[in-house]
């Protein structure tokens, strides 16, 4: 099934359903971007609007660019609020965004979804402002090298979604290309005792 298929299908539950590393996520965001303000937010791969809600006590105005209509058509019913507007695109492709555009972009367990980061990097610093921020949060490499991947339960089984693993290295030498600085990167565990592996990984990146 098509990563853009398997989200439409996931979609009626991606909210509700038990889901460590989503719930982990919106804490990650919120802990990483608090301290900041931006005037346009670009959201890559905002599904059902989970963090844009957050972002808008943080920004002016949110763009969100998303594949996936059901993801979309979840996050139009949740969040109506003329600061905010839902795209429907795929970010493999050129982003339809005036250049020097957002202060930030963020990107919330979604690239594991794209195999080429180079894109992906190249669109974001061309979109951003000069010091605008690219901040990424992940499920850990660590994670994927374990056998862990997004799924999610259906009548007939659980359903494994098309993934591509990004070793940290990956990350950071995408931004390197691109001249975006890193800032900030940091592990995130399920516990405070942190003897698992780390479940997230996040950077900020600055142009
Ligand atoms: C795990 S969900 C994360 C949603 C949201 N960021 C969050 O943290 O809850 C991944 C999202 O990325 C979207 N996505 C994956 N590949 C994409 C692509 N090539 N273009 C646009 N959206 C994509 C999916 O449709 C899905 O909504």
């Amino acid at each position: 099934m098509s990563i853009e298929k398997a989200y439409n299908s996931w979609a009626d539950q991606y909210d509700t359903n038990k889901n460590l590393t989503r719930d982990l996520d919106k804490q990650v965001t919120i802990e990483t971007l608090s301290k900041y303000r931006f005037e346009q937010v670009l959201e890559l791969g905002c599904g059902t609007g989970k963090n844009t809600q957050w972002l808008l006590s943080v920004a002016a105005n949110v763009i969100g660019l998303d594949f996936s209509q059901e993801m979309l058509n979840k996050a139009e019913t949740k969040i109506n609020d003329d600061c905010v507007s839902f795209r429907k695109a795929d970010l493999n492709l050129p982003w339809e965004i005036e250049n020097d555009f957002a202060d930030l972009i963020t990107s919330s367990l979604t690239l594991e979804h794209i195999k080429d980061l180079e894109h992906i990097f190249s669109q974001a610093k061309d979109k951003l402002k000069p010091s605008g921020l690219f901040f990424v949060c992940e499920l850990h490499p660590f994670k994927h090298y374990s056998g862990s991947q997004a799924k999610f339960e259906t009548e007939d089984g659980t359903q494994e979604l098309e993934v591509y693993t990004h070793h940290i290295s990956d990350y950071i030498n995408a931004a390197k290309e691109c001249n975006l600085e890193l800032i900030e990167v940091k592990e995130w565990f399920d516990g405070e005792t942190q003897i698992e592996l780390p479940r997230l990984v996040s950077f900020v990146f600055r142009k």
